[in-house]
């Protein structure tokens, strides 16, 4: 019998994907959604790759009691939480919105996962968590521009979107400790997406806050100039630098990590063995590409693909920002035996099909 989740998703991208490559990888996908950043008609479209919607309730989290329904009337196997606020500029100038929707409504979310005990979740974190920089003796890998790594530390992070991440990172850790969660816990910075299918794409309404959407939305005439925010990092051309990972490639990402949920070894210490449950785990796991890529080498890449020149103009930085993240991605591949394997030209390509024939 298929095994089935609950997705819970906030903006509609990832989760489009991810239930097209759920359903193909044989489980049952039940998705929640409050549609305030998200389209009904992505269904449609999921429904043009599988043939057949999947079951789908418009709620969000905070009504907890057509929540508490959903998990009473299916038999979750386990949880992937998508539902965040994610744009790391708006949430400097909305931090208590963020904190709502984040952290408070996700409570929600976990007080019914522990009422009907399906603690299993894959987590959707982000490299916005890691501390930059890193304190001594880390520091010194810092300047060596090392990779950052799973081991690196968290916290005192630049924008209060990374601080909602933080915090549930720590929130999901004790959950695993004191109450039996197994938690995958994914961090990852930059998706860019498009389903080859040509049927699914990030497309958010408004003006984008990240800069793929943007740049597409320039090529495509519907916005008239790219703003690129600051030119004097202390990077390759001294726009800022980040890894960009094909949306595809990070949900088999997801996947294998919930092969390896399944297959883990339980832990041998920690105080959920004194409760008997032996089965506890908060895994990290960076999902990334290794490949840097400045704004303006996006732009100039872009370029290429869309035949067109792509009109920008350098601004202010914006709040929040950090100049380059690299990360390393050894982690996930010794132990997941995961790679990103699209290019940045073929992630391009998939976006600009979109744009082009909305
Ligand atoms: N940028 C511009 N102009 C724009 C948009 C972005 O110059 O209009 C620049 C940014 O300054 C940054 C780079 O492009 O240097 C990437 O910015 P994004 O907004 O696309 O992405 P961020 O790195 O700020 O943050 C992203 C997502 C979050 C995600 C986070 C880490 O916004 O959702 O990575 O996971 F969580």
């Amino acid at each position: 019998m298929k095994k089935t989740v609950l997705i819970t998703w906030w903006t509609g991208y990832i989760w489009s994907h991810w239930v097209v490559a759920f359903e193909q990888a044989w489980y049952k996908t039940v998705i929640v959604d409050n549609l305030s950043n998200s389209s009904i008609k992505s269904l449609d479209w999921i429904e043009k790759i599988l043939g057949y919607k999947p079951d789908f309730y418009p709620v969000d989290l905070r009504d907890t009691n057509s929540l508490d329904e959903i998990f009473k009337k299916y038999d979750f196997a386990w949880v992937v939480h998508f539902a965040w606020l994610k744009a790391v500029g708006e949430s400097c100038s909305k931090p208590l919105e963020y904190f709502d929707n984040n952290i408070v409504w996700s409570l929600r979310l976990f007080e019914l996962m522990e009422k009907y005990d399906v603690k299993n979740i894959i987590f959707s974190s982000s490299a916005t968590v890691y501390t930059s920089p890193q304190p001594s003796p880390l520091e010194e890998r810092e300047k060596e521009q090392a990779w950052i790594s799973e081991d690196f530390v968290t916290g005192n992070t630049t924008n209060p979107y990374g601080t909602t991440k933080y915090l549930l990172e720590q929130i999901l850790n004790d959950l695993a400790n004191f109450s039996g969660f197994r938690v995958m816990n994914l961090r990852y910075f930059n998706p860019i997406w498009a389903h080859m299918s040509g049927y699914l794409w990030e497309d958010p309404f408004g003006i984008p806050n990240n800069l793929l959407p943007y740049v597409m939305k320039v090529a495509n005439g519907e916005l008239k100039q790219l703003q690129v925010f600051w030119w004097d990092y202390d990077t390759v051309d001294g726009t800022g630098v980040r890894d960009y990972i094909d949306v595809v490639d990070l949900i088999d990402g997801h996947l294998k990590a919930w092969e390896r949920l399944i297959t883990h070894p339980p832990h041998t210490s920690g105080t959920s063995l004194e409760k008997g449950r032996k089965y506890w785990i908060f895994e990290v796991y960076n999902l990334w590409v290794g490949r840097w890529v400045s704004v303006l080498e996006m732009v100039s890449e872009a370029e290429k693909v869309v035949w067109k020149k792509i009109d920008y103009k350098i601004v202010e930085r914006r709040s929040g920002d950090v100049a380059e993240v690299f990360c390393n991605p050894s982690k996930a591949l010794e132990e997941l035996w995961w790679k990103s394997e699209t290019s940045l030209e073929d992630s391009l390509k998939n976006s600009w099909r979109f744009y082009r024939g909305k």
